[in-house]
């Protein structure tokens, strides 16, 4: 059984992995919105936002640095892509773990202008010792350098452009607190209401120039995990069904189809979720389990488990962290076709 497990959670690829894949590249571009009027739901964010670009923008200063964290998907890069277009500013993009060195940091910061947009993707994945850097690049606009070796050495320190440095990451916690601090600002992104993922994908199709009837977009962005890039991409496989096997327009028979054949659940959930739940049932009786004997069950790392999989779970209230494991709610015995076991209060 576990080895059947693995072999298909192999071969299938993953449909609804919030994590972008290799053939998410060109489609997160062209549908990613270049305004923050045009960037759908996440009301407090926006507010809070506008008012501290309007501020900083009054004052002629750059804006102060932005934390941005939630989990995969859910508009992390387009917003920070959003706040360099409003700001006026050039962004440079890297992430934690494409810089090796310090001397890698040193060249990106030092190559930037004033007002422009420094974003590190997945910044909780930082070295220690280039984080250090950071800090005064952050705080003061400076770069710390040593020449020399031994007892001759000396610091010298660079002044850099005034930039504002953009970070994001799916793990809040796995930041330093040092780190953290030394963010203005620091925003939350939230799961999306199924009318917004609804707007979402309506504006996709807009720009992918096929037709959506409502009730069909109601069927996707309940299926899309209340996540924008998840409803983009489910949206493109129900094209392509629609376009194979139907005359191209997307009505309620296409996706209905469509997301039969991705063995897409009504809760959204695909055959990982399925198999996640199914082995605390099956194996844990119903739970708790510990975090890493799920990982190795499954054969996907802690991480993954943590960040990927289980915040959605969360979400829908199918499972709960204890500090004992992870257990089933009832929720979750009946989404299986369970009965739920008597709970003893
Ligand atoms: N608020 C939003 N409004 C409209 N589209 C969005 C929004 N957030 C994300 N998207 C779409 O989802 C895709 C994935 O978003 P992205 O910013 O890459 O997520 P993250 O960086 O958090 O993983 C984008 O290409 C964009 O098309
Ligand atoms: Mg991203």
């Amino acid at each position: 059984m576990e080895d059947e497990l693995l072999e298909e959670l192999d071969q299938t690829e993953r449909i609804l992995s919030a994590e972008a894949d290799n053939t998410d590249g060109v489609l997160d571009y062209t549908l990613r919105p270049q305004k923050l009027a045009d960037y759908i739901g996440q009301e407090a964010v926006k507010d809070n936002l506008k008012i501290f670009m309007e501020a900083a923008k009054t004052r002629g200063e750059p804006l102060e640095h932005v934390l941005i964290f939630g989990p995969p998907g859910l508009g992390k890069t387009t917003l920070a892509h959003i706040i360099a277009n409003e700001m006026g500013g050039q962004i440079k993009v890297t992430s934690g773990p494409a810089i090796e060195r310090t001397g890698d940091l040193a060249a990106i910061l030092t190559n930037l202008s004033d007002g422009d947009i420094l974003f590190i993707d997945e910044i909780h994945r930082l070295n220690k010792s280039i984080e250090e850097v950071l800090y005064p690049a952050m705080e003061d606009y400076a770069l710390d350098i040593v020449i020399g070796k031994g007892p001759s050495a000396r610091t010298l320190r660079l002044n850099l452009p005034k930039f504002t440095l953009i970070g994001a990451t799916t793990k809040v916690s796995g930041l330093s607190s040092p780190l953290r601090d030394r963010f203005g600002n620091i925003y939350r992104l939230n799961f999306y209401q199924p009318e917004e993922i609804g707007q979402i994908i309506k504006r996709a199709a807009g720009i992918l120039a096929v037709e959506l009837g409502d009730e069909a977009a109601e069927i996707i962005s309940k299926r899309a995990r209340q996540t924008p890039r998840i409803a983009n991409r489910l949206l493109k496989r129900v094209r392509d069904y629609a376009q194979v096997k139907k005359d191209g327009k997307i009505n309620i028979e296409a996706a209905n189809e469509a997301l039969q054949m991705l063995e897409v659940d009504s809760l959204g959930l695909d055959h990982v979720d399925r198999e996640y739940l199914k082995l605390i049932l099956e194996k844990f009786n119903g739970g708790p389990a510990g975090l890493n004997t799920i990982a190795s069950a499954l054969s996907e790392d802690m991480d993954t488990i943590e960040d990927v999989i289980e915040p959605y779970l969360l979400q829908l209230g199918l499972i709960n962290r204890t500090a004992r494991g992870r257990t089933l709610s009832d929720a979750a015995y009946e989404h299986l076709g369970q009965t739920p076991p008597p709970r003893i209060l």
